[in-house]
Formats: C-alpha cells, structure tokens, sequence
C-alpha cells in the first residue's frame, strides 16, 4: 500500500490534474482565470452538484484541491475554508491562486486516509475525482465520515465502472491488445490516471458509504466519454484524432446518457 501511496504521488506531483492543458496564458492570473473557464465550460455539472453558495459561512474542507479551481469558487461562496492534497505541487499552484486573487484559506499537505482534523469538525467535504486514486479508498470515506458533524454532508465525485471512457480504454488496450479478458478495473487502474486508479459500479458505491445515513448517487457523461475535448494528460495520438471525427455524440447522449465516467455522490452523515 506504501509503494502504491508513493506512486499515486509521484505521478500528481510531475503535474497537477489539468496543469499541462489549461494552465495557459502570459501571467500567473490569466493562466489560473484560464483554467478556471475551462474547466466549467468542459464540466459546467460540478457547480450545480457541488452548490458551493449553500456553504457560506460553513467550515467546509475540500480534499484534493489540484490546481484550486472549485477550492476559489467556495471560498468566493464564503465559506470557512480548509483544503489539503496528497501532493506539495498542488497546494503551492492553490496556495498561489489564493494569494494572488486575496482569498482566504487553510492548506495543508495531507492524506485523505489519514486526516488530520478532528472529529466531527466539518459542515461539509467536497472532494472532486480524487479518493478513487488513493489505494485505500475505504480508509478515505471512513475518514471523511469522522470529520463530518452528525447531520452534515460529503459531496465527493469518483469514478464510475460502466462508462464509455471505460468502454474506449478497454477497446484500445485490451480488445486491441487481443487480450479480451482484460476486466474494466484493470484498465482504469493502469491506463486512465495514477496507476491503481479505481471506478465503481453504483451498488459498490453504496457499500462504500454505508455508515452515512442518506446516499443520492448520480452518473453523468463527461467530456471524456463524448470525446469532445483533449483528453486526459495520458491520451493522445493519430487514433483518439480519428475516433474524435467520427463518434457517434448524439447515440450516446439520448441512449446512454448514465453510461459516464463521473458518479456523484451526496453523502449525510
Ligand atoms: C484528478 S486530480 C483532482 C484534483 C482536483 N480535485 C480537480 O478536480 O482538478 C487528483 C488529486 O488527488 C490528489 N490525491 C490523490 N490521492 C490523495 C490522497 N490520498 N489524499 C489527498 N489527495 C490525494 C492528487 O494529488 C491530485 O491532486
């Protein structure tokens, strides 16, 4: 597990989620502005799940803040703010977000398996594609559930298992590989992020936070299964050209809308 932590730090800290294709322009605050717009433009479904302005006021930690994005917009909701992240990389690009724009926050190098906040601390945790790459991930949710107050609530996006993302990696490195047998966890845990990356099934997912006392539990299409933007940092090539020209977007989009990569969960403790 040690090896595994180390691994899924080594590859956030080289360059943080979004870090090569968005953060783009001729100063620091044009390219965090940069990013920023990108990123509800690619994923405008983040605001609406996360309702950052009902935390005003709240002591709120984001985990896994990345380049700092959602960790701006709920300090600009007014919430009383903590973040951490696995890697030093993230926090400096949040930290220096933060510093540049005058926000107000309290960051720190942290593993979500091992938080070090006490126990019912929080009115909220908001955590956006992160605890599904550390290697235990049920040590994260348990977590997250002793720092919450009783009553409060998690908001935490994790990849979801039956996805067309999935479904394109499985074609490109397993079918295509001639090795058929090759399941759907074995390609996100080596071919999509970090290695070890986890997706989950719906039903895996309400095991997973079992001990809150109310789940609602979504999946949305993404950006990534529609093929309709650069994709991961991993993937590019001649191939994901072609396959971009021709996909099917509308097929998907009316049959398959809950076939995507993002299951959020609303979690209260
Ligand atoms: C895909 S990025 C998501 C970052 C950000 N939430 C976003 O949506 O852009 C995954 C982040 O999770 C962090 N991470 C991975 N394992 C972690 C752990 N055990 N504890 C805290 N952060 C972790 C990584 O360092 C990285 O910044």
């Amino acid at each position: 597990m040690e090896t595994d932590k180390k691994m899924v730090k080594e590859f956030w800290n080289a360059a943080s989620c979004g870090e090569e294709l968005y953060l783009k322009g001729n100063d620091e605050v044009s390219q965090f502005n940069n990013q920023l717009k990108i990123r509800y433009q690619l994923e405008p479904f983040i605001l609406s799940f996360g309702e950052f302005e009902s935390f005003r006021n709240k002591h709120v930690l984001e985990i896994g803040v990345g380049l700092g994005a959602d960790h701006q917009k709920i300090a600009e909701s007014g919430a009383i703010l903590y973040g951490c992240d696995l890697t030093e990389r993230a926090i400096q690009h949040t930290q220096k977000r933060f510093d540049l724009l005058g926000l107000k926050t309290n960051l720190q190098v942290a593993d979500a398996e091992q938080l070090p906040y006490s126990d019912n601390q929080f009115d909220a945790v908001y955590s956006w594609g992160v605890i599904h790459h550390s290697p235990n991930t049920p040590k994260a949710v348990e977590e997250i559930h002793r720092i919450l107050k009783p009553g409060a609530t998690a908001k935490i996006m994790i990849y979801h298992t039956y996805s067309m993302v999935g479904y394109m990696l499985w074609l490109r490195y397993a079918l295509l590989k001639l090795k058929p047998f090759t399941s759907l966890k074995e390609i996100y845990a080596t071919y999509l992020e970090s290695p070890g990356t986890k997706a989950y099934s719906v039903a895996e997912a309400k095991l997973l936070f079992k001990d809150f006392s109310k789940v609602e539990i979504d999946t949305v299409l993404t950006h990534g299964d529609l093929l309709s933007s650069n994709a991961g940092q991993r993937h590019k090539g001649l191939v994901l050209t072609i396959a971009k020209a021709l996909f099917p977007r509308w097929i998907i989009k009316t049959f398959f809308p809950k076939q995507g990569l993002f299951m959020l969960i609303t979690a209260v403790k």
